[in-house]
């Protein structure tokens, strides 16, 4: 099954797919595997972001003019793949995860969709790498969803970095609804995140009700 939001029906999620561009064939295949993928059990079911979100970071990218991206968080390469097709000519996408399984199925679409030159996988965990990267290393755009518990951390190791006007995304802030009842970790993470982001005089900050909900933050 293709992801869809938890906010929309089945219908209004179709109806939101149509009014929307579509995937194309690599896009569409990418999705495919990963559902199929997802019903014999190998990964969760609910990691890929929706279409139309990946429509939208892509459309994103492209009216930034963005050139470096970073991801934390790549799956199977869905949102890597839509990031990079946004970027700029010579732009680049540096792609955090600690997955090495997950991230093959990524690699193989990058390099049909011929973007395998100016996407970077670096396996590891994402908040060592991301403090290990050189200082002069920064970013455009970020898009960020890996542990939820790792946000905080994610969002300020970045803010240096980010270039002034830069954006950052931060996927599943409204956690399926679990933000207005929250009982796990990951739950109150997001609660207490989404509190301070609000107020965050270094960001202008929008939670989006997209998908799973989208942060979006612009570095002030
Ligand atoms: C929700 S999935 C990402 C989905 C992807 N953005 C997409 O749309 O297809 C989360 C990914 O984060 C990775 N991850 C979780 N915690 C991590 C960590 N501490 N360091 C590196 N990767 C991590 C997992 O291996 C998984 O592939």
């Amino acid at each position: 099954m293709t992801p869809r939001s938890f906010l929309l029906t089945a219908e209004l999620a179709d109806y939101v797919r149509a009014s929307s561009e579509r995937p194309d064939d690599v896009a569409a295949d990418l999705i495919a595997e990963t559902a199929a993928m997802a019903e014999r059990g190998e990964v969760p079911g609910t990691m890929q972001i929706a279409p139309e979100q990946g429509v939208f970071m892509q459309l994103l990218a492209r009216a930034l003019m963005a050139r470096q991206a970073i991801e934390i968080g790549t799956f199977t390469g869905y949102s890597a793949l839509c990031i990079a097709r946004g970027l700029a000519e010579d732009g680049s996408l540096l792609c955090l995860d600690r997955n090495a399984e997950w991230t093959a199925v990524a690699r193989r679409f990058w390099e049909r969709a011929g973007l395998a030159d100016r996407i970077e996988l670096r396996l590891g965990d994402a908040l060592t790498t991301l403090r290990g990267l050189p200082a002069v290393e920064t970013f455009d755009l970020a898009f960020i969803d890996a542990d939820k518990t790792g946000y905080a951390a994610y969002v300020e190791e970045l803010y240096d970095r980010m270039t002034p006007n830069g954006v950052v995304l931060l996927d599943n802030t409204l956690w399926s609804g679990r933000v207005l009842d929250p009982r796990a970790e990951d739950d109150h993470a997001l609660v207490a995140l989404n509190a301070a982001l609000a107020t965050d005089p270094r960001w202008e900050t929008v939670l989006l009700p997209l998908g799973d909900g989208l942060t979006m933050l612009r570095k002030r």
